[in-house]
């Protein structure tokens, strides 16, 4: 978590940071921070709160000018969000500053040794311990910068990208990455740094990102100069050419991030699935697959690991490719995964789900099944993250760049991929009849008009919103293949509106919930044509019998739940396996109503962050 941005060149460097700063928001917003050295003096401002925030103090407070500097954006580890725990910090002597996103594990230890050496700290932060760190290392050993931090950084455990630079030698930055994500745009006579390369687009599309245990040292006039941390072996850059654009990470005319990707969904579906699935001729072509066929069909067993909504894309594919694919699947969270000795052998494929490709838990959950001999194939949006380096194979979801905290194109793309593979895997083992497997993909190709479709429930939700605003809880039921999608248009409702939600499956309602329905309970069923639907009719009944207040999620056409329920939202008919698709798409919308007339910030709900690279 935490987003780092980073500038030295020939530009004002404030301007390029704010707005670096604020397109990273999504990494975490409780704090934040910026120094700008120009040439003279460096100037130090951070705040609680939002950039915004940040940049109102700045200008009321410290001269903006400056070739060269660091921000931050914070998401809390190591002390409470405030002013002083908030970043950049400073060494000791003043010389050095340092920018942080990840958690160093041993630094009390360190910073208990360092105190007994005279050291003192101002913050609770473990970045601040770093730099002390660094600033010793340098003294002591009598090195440059890029030395002490290597020194450093080989003395610590945990996780970090960090950018440090030294006030008496204002043409250069040192970074280092580990665990988190590491950025370097390349320009001419100016370098950027950031957590990803959404701060520095518009100036090139040259990037270097670091893998973990490297370094770098950034000088201007000079190339950069990479090396690895722990040997100093010398590293070289490979340069990339950025496809990203900056109208795909601004909001295009929405009020909110979440609401420009909600209704980018017809489109981010169709290039999910664009130059792959090929319906007129019969076919699936997805590279890391068919490279690795055999794999997936000797498995014993796939396991996705994941976390968050796309764990819940994962649970959508342990029906879909058990049900065509007749593989058995094993969905788990990531980070009960990698700490319970699970059993793995080398004719297991692990899917990990991300739409990051940073998340500190999946990616430490596929390390671990790769040490154990598992395949491991990505699913992933964020083309060269992390976790889309460290798998065997992988597909990418190709979603575009998903910046609102709560997850929406992202899942329904991730569904999209996973319900390809699995059809892949379906006509490969024989399954799924021929003219099955034709009908799925014509289905599938027409599954982008129909989601525009499942749009135009909008105004109506708007409606349905009004009414169940001030509720303080909420029950979302499904079955089937909509069991996950209750279980995610429960953790929309409570992640951006803070109202509790709860997701079951619609049978499992009688074992317990049951006893939470009253006049006051709304209860979001989805309760489409194709899957159980006399039994979820049933559960609608039985809601209905105890005065539940019943928002249903139908098939177009239906007459028999309309009569039952307050409220119905239709959806275009689709197959059962892919009714997902569509069902998630009003509950997605239902959410952000009501998040917005509660007054909630949509976008950047409180305590929560869009990538989770801490454990
Ligand atoms: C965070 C985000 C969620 C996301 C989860 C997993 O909790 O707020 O929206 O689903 O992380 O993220 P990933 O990038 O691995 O899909």
């Amino acid at each position: 978590m935490c987003g780092i941005v980073g500038y030295i060149g020939h530009r004002d460097a404030y301007p390029i940071i704010i707005k670096g700063l604020q397109r990273l928001e999504y990494r975490g917003y409780d704090s934040a921070g910026i120094v700008l050295f120009d040439g003279e003096s460096m100037q130090l401002s951070k705040t609680k709160g939002k950039v915004e925030d940040l940049k109102n103090k700045s200008e009321a407070t410290i001269s903006t000018s400056g070739k060269l500097g660091l921000g931050h954006t914070r998401w809390a580890t190591h002390g409470v969000p405030n002013d002083v725990n908030s970043h950049p910090h400073y060494s000791n002597s003043g010389d050095l500053v340092i920018i942080h996103n990840g958690i160093i594990e041993n630094y009390e230890s360190i910073k208990k040794a360092l105190i007994k050496r005279g050291y003192s700290f101002e913050s609770d932060t473990d970045t601040e311990v770093l730099i002390n760190l660094i600033e010793e290392v340098k003294k002591k050993e009598g090195v440059k910068l890029g030395k002490a931090v290597q020194l450093a950084l080989n003395q610590v455990v945990g996780a970090y990208a960090i950018a440090v630079f030294d006030k008496n030698k204002p043409d250069e930055i040192v970074v280092a990455k580990l665990g988190s994500p590491l950025a370097i745009g390349i320009g001419e006579n100016e370098y950027f740094i950031a957590s990803d390369a959404s701060p520095f687009i518009e100036f090139t599309n040259n990037a270097v990102y670091l893998e973990d245990k490297e370094m770098a040292i950034i000088r201007i006039g000079k190339e950069i100069k990479l090396r690895k941390i722990e040997d100093d072996a010398i590293a070289y850059p490979n340069i990339l050419e950025l496809q990203l654009n900056l109208e795909e990470i601004e909001k295009g005319g929405y009020d909110h991030f979440m609401l420009k990707e909600i209704y980018e969904q017809p489109r981010a579906i169709l290039d999910t699935y664009r130059g792959r699935l090929l319906a007129d001729q019969g076919l699936i072509r997805m590279a890391g697959i068919d490279q690795n066929l055999e794999k997936f069909m000797n498995a014993n067993r796939i396991i996705i690991v994941a976390c968050g909504t796309s764990w819940h894309a994962g649970l959508v594919a342990e029906y879909i490719f058990e049900d065509l694919a007749r593989i058995p699947v094993e969905v788990e969270y990531a980070s009960e995964f990698r700490y319970r000795n699970p059993v793995i052998t080398d004719n297991d494929v692990l899917i990990a789900i991300s739409q990051s490709g940073e998340t500190a838990d999946t990616l430490a959950a596929i390390k671990m099944a790769k040490e154990k001999g598992a395949f491991v194939f990505g699913v992933c949006n964020v083309v060269g993250s992390s976790i889309a380096r460290e798998t065997h194979a992988g597909a990418y979801t190709h979603a575009g760049p998903e910046i609102g905290v709560a997850s929406t194109k992202a899942f329904t793309t991730q569904i999209t991929v996973l319900t390809m593979i699995a059809l892949k895997l379906a006509k490969a083992k024989g399954s799924l009849s021929e003219s099955k497997f034709h009908e799925f993909l014509t289905e599938l190709e027409g599954i982008p008009e129909k989601v525009e479709n499942a749009l135009q429930t909008n105004e109506a939700i708007r409606e349905v919103a009004l009414s169940y605003k001030d509720s303080t809880n909420c029950l979302y039921l499904g079955r089937g293949y909509n069991f996950p999608v209750a279980l995610e248009g429960a953790l929309k409702l409570k992640e951006i509106s803070y109202i509790h939600a709860e997701g079951y499956p619609a049978a499992e309602m009688k074992h317990g919930p049951i006893a939470l329905i009253d006049e006051e309970m709304p209860v979001v069923v989805i309760a489409t044509r194709k899957g159980h639907y006399e039994k979820v009719v049933s559960n609608v009944q039985e809601i209905k019998s105890r005065s539940g207040r019943i928002i249903a999620v139908v098939t177009e056409g239906d007459t028999t739940v309309k009569k039952i329920a307050d409220h119905v939202i239709e959806v275009p008919e689709t197959s059962e396996p892919l009714s997902p698709l569509l069902t998630t798409i009003p509950l997605q919308l239902l959410s952000y109503h009501i998040a917005l007339m509660r007054g909630c910030n949509v976008d950047q709900p409180r305590n929560l962050a869009k990538s989770v690279t801490v454990e």
